[in-house]
């Protein structure tokens, strides 16, 4: 092992979302922040080395995307997901977000619905309304064993108005790695129905062992010409501040009412940190990303182990995919907001609050693991304690 992932990196201080503003969301500085999707890692040394070298550079004018960031994603996307993309089918835009926002207002007009599955994380629900677009949402429904997607309930739902259905693959909060018979099966209700698929599978990066990542554009010719898929280096790499990432859209109808709302919008800028850290983490950022997977699953392991041993009253399905836990706090029979309460006052351990995901996502919170073990050990024993403060 090359990096020492259990080193804590001291990030008050340092402009983080996830550290710098607790007080604001949750009432206080003084809870260990478990929550937003980013790690409290270093990202690789060819990254930060990257970065200096261009910082002593000095200049840091508008960027101009070379053959070699196209590249740097072509083999990316062949390497790990097996699917042969070209040039001309990437677009680059400042988060996946936006690629989303860019789906919802160009592939659908206001009034009209877009499909996706609950619970989910929060800025699907805001894409949708902010833009006018109706929701229509099919709840994942747990088999007693992990959460499954309810085909009898999207297909009641999904209608000729439900222009786009976008997926979340690997799906956070729940982190299910979507099987090749799911996805095949939710891709011909899509096709019934002539609904546009945008998969945002910003997570793919992250696979447990024994899964693999299927984009459903490669699930057959049909779906790869009505798909939008979002990929980034963001989540994978630990660089999400730098706001870059890809729509790979092989359909040329759809690409082109992309590239004109990003002209429009004139958000065609790469950011100059961005576009070179992309190219960087794909090129040579794979022995890094080995290393951080095997410390993840560990931690997962050494998580869900400890919630079945000390925390009986939580439950917990073992992720397949992404460093987030999707806990049940369900048995404890209290309310929502008891629940944060006691994790805020009692523990002093910041979770997300599982209903903004969806009205399914009640009684539930999300802790992030992507974390030094002493982190999670810590952020583990404060769980156990705010909940035994509910049950004495
Ligand atoms: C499913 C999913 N999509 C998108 C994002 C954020 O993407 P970006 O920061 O590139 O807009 C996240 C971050 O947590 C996410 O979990």
């Amino acid at each position: 092992m090359k990096y020492n992932f259990d080193k804590v990196v001291d990030r008050k201080n340092s402009d983080s979302k996830k550290w710098c503003n607790l007080e604001e969301l949750y009432g206080t500085n003084d809870v260990l922040p478990m929550w937003v999707a980013d790690m409290d890692f270093k990202s690789a040394d060819e990254i930060i080395e990257a970065f200096k070298d261009r910082a002593d550079h000095g200049v840091f004018g508008y960027t101009w995307k070379q053959d070699s960031f196209y590249e740097a994603v072509i083999n990316w996307v062949k390497k790990k997901h097996n699917w042969d993309i070209k040039k001309e089918w990437i677009l680059f835009t400042p988060g996946v977000v936006m690629g989303l926002n860019l789906g919802v207002r160009e592939l659908a007009d206001e009034g009209e619905k877009i499909m996706f599955q609950s619970p989910i994380y929060p800025p699907f629900y805001r894409v949708v309304e902010n833009n006018n677009r109706m929701l229509n949402v099919s709840p994942l429904k747990h088999n007693g064993e992990k959460f499954v997607m309810d085909f009898d309930d999207i297909r009641n739902k999904m209608d000729k108005d439900t222009k786009v259905m976008m997926l979340c693959n690997p799906h956070n909060p729940i982190g299910r790695v979507w099987t090749k018979e799911e996805l095949t099966e939710l891709g011909n209700i899509c096709m019934e129905n002539d609904t546009i698929i945008i998969s945002d599978e910003i997570h793919s990066d992250f696979i447990l062992k024994g899964y693999k990542h299927i984009p459903i554009a490669t699930i057959s010719k049909e779906l790869e010409q009505r798909t939008v898929t979002l990929m980034a280096p963001s989540k994978t790499f630990n660089i999400a501040g730098l706001g870059t990432s890809i729509a790979i859209i092989p359909n040329d109808e759809i690409r082109t009412k992309y590239e004109k709302a990003i002209e429009v919008m004139e958000i065609g800028n790469v950011n100059i940190f961005g576009a070179l850290g992309l190219e960087v983490a794909y090129n040579h950022g794979e022995q890094w990303l080995k290393e951080v997977l095997e410390y993840i699953e560990d931690n997962i392991d050494y998580a869900v182990d400890y919630i079945n041993k000390n925390i009986p009253q939580i439950k917990v399905d073992r992720p397949e995919g992404t460093y987030l836990l999707w806990l049940d706090f369900n048995g404890l029979e209290k309310s929502t907001d008891e629940i944060f309460e006691a994790l805020i006052k009692v523990g002093k351990v910041a979770l997300n609050d599982g209903r903004a995901y969806g009205e399914n996502g009640d009684g539930f919170f999300r802790l992030n693991i992507g974390c030094p073990r002493p982190i999670l050990e810590e952020g583990l024993k404060r769980i156990e304690k705010s909940v035994k403060s509910m049950v004495k």
